[in-house]
């Protein structure tokens, strides 16, 4: 059911923790399943993510996919990071299960959360980025038989 990939940042999930006075901060969640993510971000003067961390509360595929998305923004710019879309993560995990898709989801608005949170800080406006939702499954009812 899952790729040798997922069960390998499920079982070895990569930078795990916290970081302290982190740049950007962000906290998602899902009503429906009732797991939480939270990414932490360090960003230097140039715009670079120089270290990623997450704490996440849920699933396997939650685990795996914060894993793989802190893997995929560290050492990359702001605008780049904005790439690393859930299906960039799952493409990176080589899949899911269609029924784990929702997961991804909340590594990818974790990471947008994070950068808004910066953007915040600093008084900048990051192209592409609008203000994430706290839980990623409001408005989701209607794609309900998508997950
Ligand atoms: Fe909800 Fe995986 S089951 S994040």
């Amino acid at each position: 059911m899952y790729s040798e990939k997922v069960m390998d940042h499920f079982n070895n999930p990569r930078n795990v923790g916290e970081i302290e006075n982190a740049s950007g901060v962000g906290t998602v969640g899902n009503a429906k399943c009732g797991d939480i993510m939270r990414i932490y971000l360090d960003i230097d003067d140039e715009g670079i993510i120089r270290d990623c961390k997450f704490k996440t509360f849920g699933c396997g595929a939650a685990v795996a996919t914060s894993s793989m998305a802190t893997e995929l923004v560290k050492g990359k710019s702001i605008q780049e990071a904005m790439q690393v879309t859930n299906k960039a993560v799952m493409e990176a995990l080589d899949g899911l299960p269609p029924v784990k898709v929702h997961c991804s989801l909340l590594a990818e608005e974790a990471i947008h959360a994070a950068l808004w949170d910066y953007a915040q800080k600093h008084g900048i406006t990051i192209e592409g980025l609008s203000r994430p939702k706290s839980d990623i499954h409001e408005g989701e009812e209607a794609e309900e038989e998508d997950y």
